[in-house]
């Protein structure tokens, strides 16, 4: 049994994780697909929301700033896997450190962008570095983002800004003091979930989206308020492997809902904030500002005992938890109701939610396995995914063994973005769609333009059905600090070597501006890199890293 999995029992069942231990895809082909042999031409970029921008097409690479910046020692990220000997935590399989120089390096990091001809970069901007006291607002960090921005604008590069992409200021809820038994203070609110820093929390990130927006809206049209809410809730308050470092899945109702629910209001209040102070529309397309969030998806298979299963209480637990995972946050915000209970019905009503989602970042990654079989399902919605390194028979086999990524531990399915696009599309027809990340972890340059090349041809397959998805981001456009898995894994276009910080590009890099240089996509890279067979091999006897134990 893996550490992760440990982690993962423990926050689950705190008390019986003792006895408990004794114990024991979709695709319809009759959809217009890309003939094997046809280029695929994608339009030039438009708006990410609204009607102007129906059948735009962007192309991106992302990044987020804990996972690149040198010196962010005001971020929780900073103390959570600073040493102990250090005064920090040392959680993690990394000290985050100077991650690649991202922060020194930001403006030559722009020619990297600049080489691989995208439209649009996705960055965040950190919250810590900005603000790294309550109220206390450093303006050469803000600087620092202007100068970005100016040279992303010289170079005809849209930004895509994220504003809370998993990192916090400390005194938001210092990971060192979690119990914050002396209740909220400037230096720590405590955080979300607190009866009375709860509200707080919201209250700074509101200010903080409405900073950002009357500082940077002449540059900034696209906004993300946060990133994937359903992986950030559970890395940092179900299972503890993101800071503040909290483990409040068994208590799912009492403690972390109420939590999920503050991150919802969170969204909403940053999004009527930016919606507020952004009223230049930078790009000329009459819209001043398009604020969405992005999503983590996966392809959810029902499994048991590491199989595929058609046995209704696993298909059910599959259904439930594609439910919670991938609608509930946009169900929430489109109708202003909230499912406390996760019974598939709403309890509450916020109507200052309702309509705070102007697009949908779609960000897949991995097929992976959800049981309802298991006796450590976990309660309220009774199942287990396989999902943060647990297994417990909800993980299957990859349909092809080089579809396993050794680096993370999981199957990477082309295809599944696909399926996930297709019931996004179908359950909210009027929501603009971009997949906002996609990526591999490797080190083997021809698997990255695979990946491009496969999940390009996946949302044209999605296009064509009549799916409104306005473009693509690479993740990543470099390599950089994978937060709990420390710098392991490598999901950059770019290959950072961690001796000299220099940059090069992969192969994956040399295909993708190969790609947007005359935005085709040709039959000769499709024969070569696309369809959907095996995939070049990671590494000899790599898929063990992706069986079932
Ligand atoms: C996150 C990124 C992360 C990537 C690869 C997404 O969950 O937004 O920050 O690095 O996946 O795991």
């Amino acid at each position: 049994m893996s550490t992760f999995e440990l982690e993962w029992l423990r926050a689950l069942f705190p008390r019986t994780l003792a006895l408990a231990l004794v114990l024991g895809a979709c695709d319809d082909d009759s959809l217009p697909s890309p003939r094997e042999d046809e280029s695929i031409v994608f339009p030039s970029v438009g708006s990410l929301s609204g009607a102007s921008g129906h059948g735009s097409f962007r192309f991106g690479a992302a990044t987020a700033a804990t996972q690149i910046e040198d010196q962010n020692p005001n971020t929780d990220w900073y103390v959570f896997t600073a040493p102990a000997a250090s005064g920090g935590l040392g959680r993690g399989k990394a000290f985050v450190g100077d991650a690649v120089r991202g922060y020194s390096m930001a403006l030559p990091d722009v020619d990297l962008l600049r080489d691989l001809h995208v439209d649009s970069y996705r960055f965040s901007i950190e919250w810590g570095r900005v603000e790294p006291k309550r109220d206390q607002i450093d303006e050469i960090a803000l600087l620092h983002y202007r100068e970005l921005l100016e040279r992303l604008a010289a170079s005809g590069i849209r930004p895509n800004v994220t504003i809370h992409h998993f990192s916090n200021p400390i005194w938001i809820d210092d990971p060192r003091d979690t119990g914050c038994a002396r209740g909220p203070s400037d230096a720590n609110l405590c955080g979300l979930g607190h009866p009375v820093g709860g509200p707080l929390v919201i209250e700074e990130a509101r200010q903080h989206a409405r900073l950002l927006a009357a500082r940077f809206g002449d540059r900034v049209d696209d906004w993300a308020t946060v990133n994937e809410p359903i992986n950030y809730l559970l890395a940092a308050y179900g299972i503890g492997q993101f800071p503040p470092g909290e483990q409040k899945l068994s208590r799912l109702l009492d403690e972390f809902m109420p939590i999920a629910r503050d991150y919802f209001a969170m969204h909403a209040a940053m999004a009527a904030a930016i919606h507020e102070a952004d009223t230049i529309d930078a790009d000329g397309d009459g819209i001043a500002a398009n604020v969405g969030a992005t999503l983590n998806v996966a392809d959810w298979v029902a499994a048991k005992n590491n199989a595929e299963s058609t046995d209704p209480a696993d298909v059910r637990a599959r259904d439930r938890l594609v439910y919670v995972y991938h609608h509930l946050f946009v169900d929430s915000l489109r109708n202003g109701t909230f499912d406390f209970d996760l019974d598939g019905t709403a309890d509450e009503s916020h109507p200052e939610w309702r309509g705070s989602l102007d697009w949908l970042g779609v960000q897949y990654y991995s097929r992976m396995g959800v049981t309802g079989s298991s006796a450590l399902v976990i309660p309220v919605v009774d199942l287990l995914p396989c999902f943060g390194g647990i297994d417990q028979g909800a993980c299957v086999p990859p349909i092809d063994p080089t579809y396993c990524v050794p680096q993370m531990g999981y199957e990477h399915y082309p295809q599944g973005l696909y399926t996930v696009l297709a019931d996004l599309g179908s359950r909210y027809p009027d929501l603009p769609l971009v997949v906002s990340e996609s990526g591999i972890a490797t080190d083997v340059g021809e698997r990255r333009a695979e990946n491009v090349v496969r999940a390009l041809e996946q949302i044209e397959r999605a296009r064509r059905s009549g799916i409104d998805v306005r473009g693509y981001y690479h993740w990543s456009l470099l390599d950089n600090f994978e937060w709990a898995q420390g710098f392991g894994p490598h999901f950059g276009l770019y290959r950072v070597d961690y001796e000299t910080y220099r940059r090069h590009p992969t192969r994956g890099a040399e295909i993708l501006a190969a790609i947007t240089k005359d935005r085709r996509l040709s039959a000769e890279l499709r024969k070569r890199y696309g369809g959907g067979g095996p995939l070049t091999p990671d590494s000899p006897g790599a898929d063990r890293f992706c069986h079932a134990e």
